[in-house]
């Protein structure tokens, strides 16, 4: 038996697998995230520890857990939260949980290309506000869907489901990504991408690559008729280069799902016109984010178990 940390309150069922397995647990039951600092004094005693992407795991983390720690698991499929080169160094195997939220987070993009594409936001607000006084013709004008170009920027599993749920609404796509996918729509072009799509949606992880991909050079290529959805990590989008774009009317709309400094949301972008801004909830449905943390306890105990996993990023 084993001892494992879980660092913030799951979803009911989510740590089933740790249970099963008869491994004695370290919970925080309070639904805040640890400091660091306890973060640190938590994982000292510990074999494993289950963490989630408001936990900062780096090189600090794994000096307290010294030589006992054998496995980090991150309930989320991105894990820029976890130094892996610490981890590599530490010898601590990382895991994530690719896969069993691809559809939840399409379906969130897609509501945010439509809800950005025809300023549900915008409309709604001033209608709880009191300022919406009647039908008008030119009112909340926005733009149609079907039969746009959406460009996908990053073609892996949740790229393409959205790509799938976009056909389904009579859209051409496009897709960018490195490597030819042999599917009709993909550029290598990403700038080109920009220029010819009427909703670009992005879903490329975090890396020093990505890191403010798209920038004011980027926006400023878009159609002044496009929106910009992002529901993969705020840094992919320099926000402060799209609040302006906003702002001067140089794209139509943006719906956001993810920011640089979370929980902090730029005031600028707050502030910007024409912008649907949710609380990073892609993969937040009670059946997604139970099947996450399961599977995250599921790589722990095969780790302790001596197995590998399938959602293993990095073997320890
Ligand atoms: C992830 O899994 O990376 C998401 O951002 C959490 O929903």
């Amino acid at each position: 038996m084993a001892r494992v940390l879980v660092t913030r309150r799951l979803p009911d069922g989510g740590i089933d697998p740790l249970v099963e397995a008869g491994h004695e647990l370290v919970t925080n039951d309070e639904d805040q995230p640890f400091t660091h600092a306890q973060l640190c004094a938590a994982v000292t005693d510990v074999d494993a520890v289950v963490c989630l992407l408001t936990d900062r795991v780096d090189d600090a983390v794994f000096a307290a857990g010294g030589d006992r720690l054998k496995v980090v698991a991150n309930v989320a499929v991105g894990y820029d939260n976890i130094d892996v080169g610490a981890a590599t160094a530490a010898g601590v195997a990382v895991c994530n949980t690719p896969g069993v939220l691809d559809e939840t987070t399409a379906d969130l993009a897609f509501l945010l290309v439509l809800a950005a594409s025809r300023l549900a936001s915008t409309a709604e607000a001033d209608l709880r506000s009191g300022r919406w006084h009647g039908w008008g013709i030119n009112q909340y004008l926005g733009r149609d869907v079907h039969g746009a170009t959406l460009g996908v920027i990053g073609y892996g599993r949740i790229g393409q489901a959205v790509a799938r749920r976009a056909t389904g609404f009579g859209m051409d796509v496009l897709h960018h990504t490195r490597h030819d996918t042999g599917v009709p729509g993909w550029t290598d072009d990403l700038d080109d991408l920009l220029a010819r799509s009427d909703a670009v949606t992005l879903h490329v992880p975090l890396n020093d690559e990505t890191r403010h991909l798209i920038d004011a050079r980027r926006l400023a290529l878009m159609k002044p008729t496009a929106v910009l959805v992002n529901t993969a990590r705020g840094p992919v989008v320099d926000e402060d280069a799209l609040a302006a774009a906003l702002e001067a009317d140089q794209i139509f709309a943006a719906g956001i799902d993810v920011y640089e400094r979370e929980p902090e949301v730029h005031p600028r972008l707050l502030a910007a016109p024409r912008t649907v801004l949710l609380p990073h909830v892609g993969s937040a449905s009670t059946q997604t984010r139970t099947r996450m943390a399961q599977l995250a306890c599921e790589g722990v105990v095969a780790v302790l178990a001596g197995k590998r996993p399938p959602n293993l990023v990095y073997a320890g």
